[in-house]
């Protein structure tokens, strides 16, 4: 289970409004796991009355109540409560909802079907970020709802093209690589482009899931089917129907619950728990782990016939470090997007910063690659960000150990030597614990020629 560390304290309050109890209970359960507290409230009058009340650090509401519309309590926080981030849960497809809210003051909201996965990545947005400012609120727009795929590199053509095959077929996809290459961009454009794009993409952290609730999760559940089901509830697959389920991190099933996947995607229905009849449900089946799910297989980790089952088509996402030249462009792409959430104008990227970054391996890829761009934006002073701004630890090794020489296939020779060079003097400096003198000793020059090629190279810091 990742989820449960990532947001630190228990202090945390967090107001869920809504009318249905159902979602009360699963945003109650999925931040409670989360290590948050939450107060819930059914109506505006009943969320004002919390409000004045208490100090809450989140506020989630639902737009339509049974005294009042949620736009109408966006409004109260943003000129009652200032500093209180504010999302709201659409009902799906209600676009214009979600536009309205984000102009009066929301930073961000949901679609029901509410994805346990967006809702955490909402929340630890909304508490990491010291303002209403969140990178979702306007990254949700072009990102969240089927983002673009940058880049220009053989890798990521191909990996487009191949989207673009994929969105027309129905038939399951694996989508493989490291963490932060794209995967969940991808499964969101293979949705966005196929035949299913007006249904639901259910997005599904299947290692954030309770394991006892999996089930009931997924298959969903008949009221008094055991303690605590108040009512009917449809689970992924029904919320899903029409359109494409997106499991992530699959190989964090359970094995038992493989199983019940399997039959559910071979025989195509679903049995609610305490329900005696199946139901036929049509879902597209996309899934992604950044984990090597072959070698769980033969671990006895995963099951064999699921992975073939899941494993149709095949999607591999490069690491970024498999397509470097396309680090400009996403650079720039990337700060596009923070600047304009963050409401600032963009900055320009000096050529030493644009060469610290290309030279980076980013073992946690574009998502590494926006996170440096976003803690640089944040604590920027000028226009530009320089090289020291980036506050990149200057890196010889690749993730498995070996030298990351050349790359680009573009690259000229100036910046083949300059990496060269680059990686000589990062190893000197490592060897000798940043001992520029001794440095400079190894590597046969003088203490000013290294103070001067690292100036170069932008390797001061
Ligand atoms: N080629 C690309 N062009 C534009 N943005 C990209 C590209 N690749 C990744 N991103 C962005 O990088 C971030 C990480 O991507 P995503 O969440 O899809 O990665 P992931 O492989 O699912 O990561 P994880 O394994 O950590 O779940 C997102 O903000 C996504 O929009
Ligand atoms: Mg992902």
């Amino acid at each position: 289970m990742k989820a449960e560390n990532r947001t630190g304290s228990s202090t945390i309050r967090v107001l869920v409004v809504d009318d249905e109890p159902d979602i009360r209970e699963l945003l109650d359960l999925t931040l409670a796991r989360m290590g948050l507290a939450c107060d819930c409230a059914g109506s505006v009058a009943e969320a004002r009355r919390l409000l004045a009340a208490g100090s809450y650090q989140l506020c989630l509401t639902d737009m339509r109540l049974p005294d009042g519309e949620g736009i109408e309590l966006v409004r109260h926080i943003s000129e009652h409560c200032e500093d209180l981030p504010v999302a709201v849960i659409t009902a799906h497809g209600s676009m214009e909802n979600a536009v309205a809210a984000l102009k009066v003051g929301a930073f961000d909201y949901l679609a029901k079907p509410v994805s346990l996965d967006q809702l955490r990545a909402l929340v630890k947005s909304a508490i990491n970020l010291p303002q209403q400012t969140s990178v979702l609120a306007v990254a949700g727009e072009g990102d969240s709802e089927g983002g673009q795929l940058f880049g220009n590199s053989p890798a990521i053509r191909q990996v487009r093209d191949m989207i673009e095959r994929v969105a027309r077929s129905q038939a399951p996809v694996y989508v493989s690589g490291e963490s932060g290459s794209g995967k969940e961009l991808a499964a969101r454009l293979i949705h966005r482009l196929g035949a299913r794009r007006e249904k639901p993409f259910i997005a599904v952290n299947c290692g954030a899931i309770p394991e006892n609730l999996m089930e009931s999760e997924f298959f969903g559940h008949r009221k008094g089917a055991f303690t605590g089901a108040e009512s009917d509830r449809e689970g992924f697959f029904k919320a899903a129907n029409g359109g494409t389920l997106f499991l992530d991190e699959v190989a964090d099933l359970p094995l038992a619950m493989q199983v019940k996947l399997l039959r559910a995607i071979q025989e195509k229905c679903v049995r609610k728990i305490g329900a005696t009849t199946e139901e036929p449900v049509d879902v597209r089946i996309i899934c992604a782990t950044h984990q090597d799910l072959k070698a769980l297989v033969e671990q006895g980790k995963f099951r064999q016939d699921l992975y073939y089952r899941l494993n149709v088509i095949g999607l591999r996402m490069p690491a970024l470090r498999e397509c470097r030249e396309d680090i400009p462009q996403l650079a720039e792409h990337l700060l596009r997007r923070l600047a304009a959430a963050a409401g600032v104008a963009v900055p320009r990227l000096t050529p030493a910063a644009l060469r610290v970054l290309c030279d980076h391996t980013f073992p946690g890829n574009v998502r590494e690659l926006e996170n440096t761009l976003e803690r640089a934006l944040a604590l920027l002073s000028g226009a530009s960000i320089d090289a020291a701004d980036l506050q990149l630890t200057p890196q010889t090794c690749d993730e498995t150990g070996s030298q990351s020489l050349p790359v680009a296939g573009h690259a000229s020779l100036q910046d083949h030597l300059d990496q060269l060079e680059r990686q000589m003097i990062v190893d000197a400096l490592q060897k000798t614990r940043y001992n520029r003198t001794a440095a400079a000793k190894l590597l046969g020059i003088t203490f000013r020629s290294l103070r001067y090629r690292m100036e170069r190279l932008g390797l001061n810091e």
